[in-house]
């Protein structure tokens, strides 16, 4: 699949402009399309009580899962500068179970992968079998509803 990320970085540069920042300034934009070309995007949002931040990457995969998005493919986090921004490290594996290690992060030098990142991630591989109940992710939520 080809990339338009002219039109990616576009539109992570507008929803930047929506972004809640009044205590960083920084306001961030991001966007990601998936294999069908659907493309979802999220703005962080700031709270007096610092620490409960929500990056941008958190609305682009809460937004990705409410339209039923399939995985990420491509994406693209800048500033309200339009310039690249590279995710913070709790984004870089949020967005690894957007879109796996192959997803491509737009990046000023041209796209890198999610994978050379992140590397030696934390995946759901390590949750499946090593539970104290030996169960798989998801499954006690289950049994309690
Ligand atoms: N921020 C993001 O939205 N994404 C990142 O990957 C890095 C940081 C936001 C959080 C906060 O609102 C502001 O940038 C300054 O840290």
């Amino acid at each position: 699949m080809d990339i338009d990320w002219a039109e990616l970085r576009a539109a992570a540069t507008a929803v930047a402009a929506r972004a809640y920042a009044p205590y960083s300034g920084l306001a961030v934009g991001a966007a990601g399309v998936d294999s069908d070309g659907t493309m979802v995007t999220g703005c962080n949002v700031e709270n007096a009580s610092y620490g409960l931040t929500l990056c941008a990457e958190c609305g682009l995969v809460s937004a990705q899962h409410a339209v039923g998005a399939g995985p990420l493919v491509a994406v693209s986090v800048v500033a309200a500068d339009g310039a690249p921004l590279m995710p913070c490290g709790r984004c870089r594996q949020l967005l690894l179970e957007a879109g796996g290690p192959g997803v491509l992060l737009d990046a000023e030098a041209g796209p890198q992968r999610l994978g050379e990142l992140l590397p030696g991630a934390f995946t759901p591989a390590d949750l499946a079998g090593r539970r104290r109940d030996g169960g798989e992710p998801g499954s006690r939520a289950r049994r309690n509803a």
